[in-house]
């Protein structure tokens, strides 16, 4: 058999998902594939790339099986203890990067419930600047551990594991604390589809009632940990719980704003603390 057999012969797959997984299974770029169908396959190479078929057309997400997801033009390893990256983090990773290159060095920066470690890494390697990662989990502390040495990062990225900023927040304040924290509620976990609830981990996914039960307590401790003039920025579901985000900031006296992702959802909460003074 050789690749032009898989690639026609398989059932079941959309051709996207046959290239990534012959991609990945040989070593080749995609290109490669497409350009050497003739290339035959020993029965090595069939048995891994059948393996591999199966656990896709079992629902089981692509960056999963591939261990790789791109995020911001790079390219990050994934496993289940993480979330798989999703693209309107960028926005969020965009904005954190605005602000922060706009404000005076050295700065003391958290990415809070880093999971992959995407946004704590992209800042670090877009500013320069050292940044703190937290996450609940000690197995998605691994993978973004696992990242920043993969992006020649990882002096300038610091991990702890712990409940959002839980053993940290009471001996040093943040110039910025940047999170995207759970924030699915229990009515919409109906919906999620299987490969989301089967395969992402739970603790990712689930923000309890509303959603916004991991944010809420993550905003109960910004007293005691932003910086006066620190901003937060964080990544929600939409325009109820952007609002929802944004009253209980201007609560404690930040100046807020929303943004918008690139399908017109409000995905993005940012505010400054301007009057602790
Ligand atoms: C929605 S995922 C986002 C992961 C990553 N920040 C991203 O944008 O892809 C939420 C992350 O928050 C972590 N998390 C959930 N509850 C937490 C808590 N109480 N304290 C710290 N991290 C928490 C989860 O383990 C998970 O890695």
């Amino acid at each position: 058999m050789n690749i032009s057999d898989i690639i026609k012969g398989t059932r079941g797959l959309d051709i996207a998902d046959r290239l990534c997984i012959l991609s990945f299974a040989l070593s080749m770029k995609k290109e490669d594939v497409l350009t050497k169908p003739e290339k035959t396959l020993d029965f090595k190479d069939m048995e891994f790339i059948g393996s591999l078929m199966e656990k896709r057309k079992n629902g089981m997400p692509i960056a999963y099986i591939t261990k790789t997801k791109e995020f911001y033009s790079e390219e990050f390893y994934v496993d289940e203890s993480v979330l798989i990256p999703r693209p309107e983090t960028e926005l969020l990773v965009e904005e954190a990067i605005k602000i922060i290159k706009g404000l005076p060095s050295p700065l003391r920066i958290i990415d809070v419930g880093t999971g992959s470690g995407i946004i704590g890494i992209t800042i670090a390697r877009h500013t320069g600047q050292r940044v703190i990662c937290t996450d609940i989990s000690l197995d998605a502390l691994k993978v973004a551990y696992i990242n920043s040495r993969r992006l020649g990062i990882s002096e300038n990225i610091g991990f702890v594991c712990t409940d959002l900023m839980g053993s940290i927040k009471n001996h040093v304040g943040y110039d910025v604390i940047v999170a995207n924290l759970p924030y699915i509620s229990l009515k919409e976990w109906d919906d999620i589809s299987e490969e989301v609830k089967g395969y992402e981990p739970r603790c990712a996914l689930l923000g309890g009632e509303d959603g916004l039960e991991v944010y809420r307590r993550l905003i109960d401790t910004l007293p005691g940990t932003l910086n006066n003039n620190g901003w937060f920025l964080c990544e929600v579901g939409g325009s109820q719980q952007a609002r929802a985000i944004k009253d209980m900031l201007v609560q404690r006296g930040l100046d807020v704003s929303i943004k918008r992702d690139y399908s017109g959802t409000e995905r993005i909460v940012k505010g400054q603390w301007i009057n602790l003074s």
